[in-house]
């Protein structure tokens, strides 16, 4: 994901001198570079001085090693931004007091400049600060703010949402295969179907459920699928497994925070 960004605020017009990947391995540092062009250190704390915005990009439960090893480093005038799900505000502020905290939770159609985050802002954040983390993540797509007691549940939606977009994918390419549609005819099928929705959805006025009345007429093809979909509960798995995210998704950040 921290790829993903550095990789988008270029995109965007920033200038790898403007930006540092810190990692921990040398082998991916070489990558990084060689991909982006951006310098990268081993050393975390080489990463923190002269920088506006610090992006911690690390798995949950990464997050206390690397509070422990640069936290006290960080300056009240740097914008710390996160993007690990689940880890709570208060994890950054209790150990850096002061610091102005942005946690984020965006998704991986990041790459392709159609991300979609939402953010939450600490007590110490103020305009310069929420306007500079919007600037990083609007690099790579859409920003809403949202109380931070939501962000389990984007993080179920909309962060885990490309995965259920692309299980759906994969299981109309299959279906599509065994009713004899070769496979790049099916790929593309479902590709140009899925992009072509997404974009029908997102600036058209209607609602899902218009748009799909629309396409379902009594007695008709859709009407005979959503039936089997409908009666097969595909709903309520849909609910579960969104509740299921949302449940990880506290549980990691309860791990972090060492509760
Ligand atoms: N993937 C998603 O769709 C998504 C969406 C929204 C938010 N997120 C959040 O984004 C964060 C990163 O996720 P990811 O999928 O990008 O994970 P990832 O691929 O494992 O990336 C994390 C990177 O951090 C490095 N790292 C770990 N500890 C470090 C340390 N102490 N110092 C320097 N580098 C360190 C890791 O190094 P190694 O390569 O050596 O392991 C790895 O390269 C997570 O907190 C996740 O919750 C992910």
């Amino acid at each position: 994901m921290g790829e993903i960004f550095a990789a988008g605020l270029l995109r965007a017009g920033w200038h790898q001198s403007d930006l540092i990947l810190a990692v921990r391995r040398e082998e991916r540092a070489r990558d990084l570079h060689h991909a982006t062009g951006i310098e990268t250190t081993l050393k975390l704390a080489d990463a923190i001085p002269d920088r506006d915005v610090l992006v911690v990009s690390v798995k949950p439960k990464d997050v206390p090693v690397v509070i422990d090893e640069v936290g006290s480093l960080v300056d009240p005038e740097q914008t710390l931004l996160s993007i690990a799900a689940g880890v709570p505000i208060s994890l950054f502020e209790e150990a850096m007091p002061g610091v102005p905290v942005v946690r984020a939770m965006p998704n991986t159609p990041s790459a392709v400049d159609r991300g979609m985050s939402a953010y939450t802002v600490g007590a110490s954040v103020d305009e310069t600060h929420r306007e500079l983390a919007k600037q990083v993540l609007s690099a790579v797509g859409e920003t809403i703010e949202l109380s931070e007691d939501l962000l389990d549940a984007v993080t179920a939606v909309s962060g885990t949402g490309p995965a259920y977009v692309f299980l759906l994918a994969e299981s109309l390419i299959e279906a599509a295969i065994r009713e004899g549609l070769p496979h790049h005819a099916a790929e593309r099928l479902v590709h140009e179907t899925l992009r072509g929705s997404g974009e029908l959805l997102a600036t058209s006025d209607k609602s899902a459920f218009r748009l799909r009345g629309e396409v379902t007429s009594p007695g008709g093809t859709t009407a005979a699928a959503m039936h089997v979909l409908e009666e097969g509960g595909f709903r309520a798995l849909i609910e579960d497994a969104v509740q299921a995210a949302a449940h990880r998704s506290r549980d990691l950040g309860e791990r972090a925070s060492g509760q």
